[in-house]
């Protein structure tokens, strides 16, 4: 399936408070705490990037403002770096920036995830068909050597129409921390129709192991649809619920079921697995890394490791 550039705009909420991070979350979003040494949102910037967005539209909240300077320019700091000879380092700080135009919106009230993407709704140009939703805690790992989820969403929309979401196949007694699909098969088995949807079910009444990972391709419509939901689960207005709408009012909604790795930057113990992970295949760091781990592993004091 060839696919056609499928949206322009990648909309990124980032406007929580970041309570599982703090103390650091004090001062600085959990949004820009590094993976090895590049913050989680710039990684996802580079992702929307990669499958064709020209636009970034994080949604904050007020005292985040330094999610928006990383991805403006720091000529000084460039010259700086350069009349250093250090020139790799200025390709790195150049590198938020070039990657794609960044806006944001702020969203005054933590009111859930849907109510965040709907803020953005007004900032989309009238011929905007289709929006892509990333969520930063997420990070969606292609499957090595192929191209990206959202590249594959986007055929499946060229061919069906409609909304595309990600899924991923978790064990059941964890399916209670995500959106939940009801679903039907397609000749494809990686491509399913979407029946219904529902946000954090209990697990014995979750009608799948499918859960949404934080990458979508929404039809504008959702945009109106998120206008009519109400409170749902944790008394937040739910993206979910509102793809839920779509599709009892006869949208055509399908996931693609990602074979690919995933990390969740939303809390430390998902954080340091994606940090260990980068850093093992990390050409400078990981080698060192993957001895000391190794020694660490077969160290059964408990507690820390002491000397080097
Ligand atoms: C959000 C969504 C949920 C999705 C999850 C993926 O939940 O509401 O449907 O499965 O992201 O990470 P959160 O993790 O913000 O509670």
């Amino acid at each position: 399936m060839e696919a056609p550039r499928p949206f322009r705009t990648a909309i990124v909420p980032a406007a929580g408070m970041g309570t599982r991070f703090l103390p650091t979350t004090k001062t600085v979003p959990k949004e820009l705490l590094p993976v090895v040494d590049t913050p989680g949102i710039e990684m996802v910037a580079a992702e929307a990037a990669e499958a064709g967005a020209d636009r970034l539209l994080i949604v904050t909240s007020p005292g985040k403002d330094a999610i928006a300077a990383h991805f403006a320019p720091r000529p000084e700091l460039e010259a700086t770096l350069i009349a250093r000879g250090k020139d790799a380092l200025a390709a790195k700080v150049r590198r938020a920036n070039e990657l794609i135009e960044v806006a944001t919106v702020t969203q005054d009230e933590p009111k859930g995830l849907g109510h965040a993407v709907g803020c953005a709704g007004d900032a989309l140009a009238a011929d905007e068909e289709a929006v892509a939703v990333l969520l930063p805690d997420d990070l969606v790992l292609p499957p090595p050597g192929e191209s990206g989820v959202l590249a594959r969403m986007a055929a499946v929309r060229a061919h069906y129409g409609g909304s595309v979401l990600c899924a991923f196949d978790v064990p059941r007694e964890q399916i209670s921390a995500y959106g939940v699909f009801d679903v039907q098969d397609t000749d494809d088995p990686d491509v399913k129709i979407v029946r219904d949807m529902v946000e954090k079910p209990p697990a014995d009444e979750a009608p799948s192991t499918l859960a949404t990972a934080g990458r979508y391709l929404l039809d504008r419509q959702i945009f109106d649809a998120l206008k009519r939901i109400i409170p749902g689960s944790g008394g937040e207005l739910q993206l979910t619920d509102a793809v839920a709408l779509l599709i009892a009012e006869g949208h055509p909604v399908h996931v693609v079921v990602h074979h690919g790795g995933r990390h969740d930057l939303g809390n430390p113990a998902g954080y340091v697995r994606a940090y260990v992970d980068f850093a093992l295949a990390h050409p400078e760091y990981g080698p060192q890394l993957h001895e000391w781990l190794a020694r660490r592993l077969s160290w059964t004091g408990g507690g820390r490791v002491r000397g080097a």
